[in-house]
């Protein structure tokens, strides 16, 4: 007997790497879903210093990731209860808050399931830190996206400027590599590439050639028609 698993298409990275913005585009192109489980830990973050429990509580914060009322909608804007919540959880200070809740084993825990469940019926592009390796280890497509610490930063920078915020390039860059560091080297679930993972580095590559290449190896690697 076979198991069927569901067309999945894992894309893991640190910080800046451009998977938000690469990962929504192909999923676009492609016709799937896309699950941004970055912001499943901004949402913990955001109701966690919103119900005033620390970010050190792992026991606490384990609690509030079970109990949060999250969805996406069809427009990919994340909720929470009847909030729409995309524009709260993206300022710096829930960055560093989601990397810092992410690190506790019962947030983890909690969250394993809920993202399992979201994409278990397949068609979906799934963007994160864990999810070629722990999540859905069994994703048919992993790609690990990275790019220099600089340019990461740039990327970063430009956005939040965009946004109007008020940081310097000085502070983005060392908020990205505490981030990173945090993230790779915590006990559970670290960040880190799949052995199977295609790698792409893509300091050099401009957003619509890292589409096209990605488009490339989904549709090499999966049959899209069914
Ligand atoms: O992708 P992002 O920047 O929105 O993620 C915010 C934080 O959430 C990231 O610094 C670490 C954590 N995270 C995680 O631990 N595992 C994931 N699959 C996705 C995000």
């Amino acid at each position: 007997m076979s198991t069927v698993r569901p067309v999945v298409i894992a894309i893991d990275g640190p910080a800046g790497a451009g998977k938000s913005t690469v990962a929504k585009a192909l999923a676009q192109r492609l016709g799937f879903f896309l699950l941004d489980t970055g912001a499943i830990y901004r949402a913990v973050a955001l109701s966690a210093a919103r119900a005033g429990v620390a970010f050190s509580d792992g026991a606490r914060l384990g609690g509030v990731a079970r109990e949060m009322a999250l969805r996406f909608d069809e427009a990919g804007r994340v909720w929470l209860g009847d909030e729409d919540v995309s524009t709260a959880i993206r300022t710096p200070d829930m960055s560093q808050g989601a990397s810092t809740v992410s690190a506790h084993p019962a947030v983890r825990d909690a969250l394993l399931e809920l993202q399992r469940r979201l994409a278990e019926k397949g068609r979906c592009v799934v963007e994160g830190r864990d999810i070629g390796t722990v999540v859905l280890p069994w994703a048919p497509v992993k790609i690990f996206l990275t790019a220099s610490d600089e340019v990461r930063a740039r990327r970063r920078y430009d956005e939040l400027k965009a946004k109007g915020a008020d940081v310097s390039f000085e502070e983005t860059l060392r908020d990205l590599r505490e981030r990173d560091h945090r993230d790779s080297t915590r006990a559970v679930a670290p960040l880190k590439q799949a052995d199977d993972a295609v790698p792409m580095d893509t300091s050099d590559m401009n957003q619509a050639e890292v589409i096209d290449r990605l488009e490339v190896i989904a549709r090499s690697a999966i049959s899209l028609d069914g």
